[in-house]
């Protein structure tokens, strides 16, 4: 099929097998480095992506599905990312550059939703972006700090 949907910004238009998944034509066609494939299987959240303002695993999604959407990965989130990037290197809640820009695309998609989620609703977003290695203890709390102050952090 020629697959046509929004990269980042930018209209991207191939040919793929419809049942190609997306984190193969993200990561092998389309050059995106943050787009991580681990467990292949809608568990781990590094292959979040934003697709058409949601967020979604990459794994999961077909060409077919992809065609005439909108995507966004971490390299795509710009200013949309900062307040939450500087709540997180204020708390030193560094992850590492397989699990981050999955778990930044879910943290922003909840940001972006309003709402001040309470320390329940953050677990049932971080249960879909695991880290084998570190605590969630810091990053919990730079994004309910962050979200109490109504998402916004400058400077
Ligand atoms: S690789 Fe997609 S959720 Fe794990
Ligand atoms: S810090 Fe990335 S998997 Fe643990």
């Amino acid at each position: 099929m020629i697959l046509s949907f929004v990269l980042n910004g930018e209209r991207q238009t191939l040919e793929a097998d419809p049942f190609e998944r997306a984190t193969r034509i993200l990561a092998e066609v389309c050059g995106v480095e943050s787009v991580k494939t681990s467990c292949g299987i809608g568990r781990c959240g590094a292959c979040t992506i934003l697709a058409d303002g949601a967020a979604a695993n990459a794994c999961l999604l077909i060409a077919a599905r992809m065609d005439g959407v909108e995507i966004v990965t971490a390299e795509g989130l710009g200013a949309r990312a900062d307040a939450l990037v500087r709540s997180l290197k204020e708390e030193g809640a560094i992850q590492c550059g397989y699990c981050a820009p999955g778990l930044l695309v879910s943290l922003v998609a909840l940001r972006e939703r309003g709402d001040a989620p309470d320390r329940h609703e953050l677990e049932t977003v971080l249960a879909g972006n695991l880290c084998r290695c570190s605590g969630y203890a810091g990053l919990r709390k730079a994004v309910l700090d962050l979200a109490e102050r109504g998402w916004d952090r400058n400077g």
